[in-house]
């Protein structure tokens, strides 16, 4: 494949770093557009910045906790900050979740609890409230904007008013904020809740799409569930098709990072038709 021109504004098309990455990247002069890289993992190796050197980088977190009410320590809003100029990132990809939550109200002393981002948040006006008050917090210390990632949703949030595109569509109006559209995510949380993915996905605010992500699914125990060690089944490629009839994404990224033997041959073939479909739109 030829490398790409400097001046094309085509949406581009990456891969989430992991291993295995930078052999493909070596094997394939001009495939990949981009590698997105977690900023928890180059705070705690920051010799992987060189990555850069490799192709341009797209910075993801899973620490600023923007849907939850303990906030993130200012010295990680400053890391998040200098990783952001360090890479050159054009936005940074947040999840739309809580990552730190209160202690228990019978133990006021204990420490907070750290959570994953796979864990989804109360879905309330409560919480879209909070989020507008995190964001703003967020952004006069950010260099770049803040995209947010849709959870993916496993079971029914306690205390939620809202269903997940409800919800989304009132956290980008009320916070006028961009997306990260994790095709993913959107595909766990229809299957877990019953709706029909095809008609679900023309309830979101497409407009607003900047990224998009792919990966893979397994089911367990009757819940879907994320699975970056699998390719994206068909039916991801039909939504990504219908993304695209409304959304202006300017970047796609494979999150195939779990395992270091996904087979290349269909990491080829989903490299080529996500860039079929960006382009063709
Ligand atoms: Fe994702």
């Amino acid at each position: 494949m030829k490398p790409r021109d400097h001046n094309d504004r085509r949406p581009r098309v990456g891969l989430a770093y992991g291993p295995g990455l930078t052999e493909f990247i070596g094997a394939h002069p001009g495939w990949v557009d981009y590698i997105e890289i977690p900023f928890e993992q180059l705070r705690h190796a920051p010799a992987l910045g060189a990555l850069r050197d490799t192709a341009p980088l797209i910075l993801h977190c899973a620490s600023l906790s923007v849907a939850g009410f303990v906030p993130p320590s200012p010295g990680t809003v400053a890391a998040v900050a200098d990783h952001a100029r360090i890479t050159g990132t054009p936005w940074i990809g947040e999840h739309l979740a809580f990552i730190a939550a209160d202690p228990v109200a019978d133990e006021p002393t204990a420490p907070s609890t750290t959570l994953s981002y796979t864990v989804c948040p109360q879905m309330s006006e409560q919480t879209v409230e909070r989020v507008a008050e995190n964001l703003a917090a967020l952004r006069s210390r950010l260099p770049v904007p803040l995209i947010l990632e849709n959870s993916p949703q496993y079971f029914a949030v306690p205390g939620s008013t809202m269903d997940m595109s409800t919800f989304i569509a009132a956290v980008v109006e009320r916070c006028d904020v961009d997306l990260l559209l994790d095709l993913s995510h959107f595909l766990i949380t229809a299957l877990n809740t019953g709706a029909d993915p095809l008609r679900e996905i023309d309830r979101l605010p497409l407009e607003r799409v900047v990224e998009v992500h792919l990966s893979g699914l397994n089911r367990q125990s009757g819940v879907v569930w994320d699975d970056h060690a699998n390719p994206a089944p068909e039916l991801l490629f039909e939504l990504l098709e219908r993304v695209m009839q409304r959304a202006q994404p300017q970047a796609l990224t494979l999150e195939y990072n779990w395992s270091a033997h996904f087979p290349w041959p269909v990491l080829r073939d989903h490299i080529d038709r996500a860039r079929t479909l960006l382009h063709s739109a």
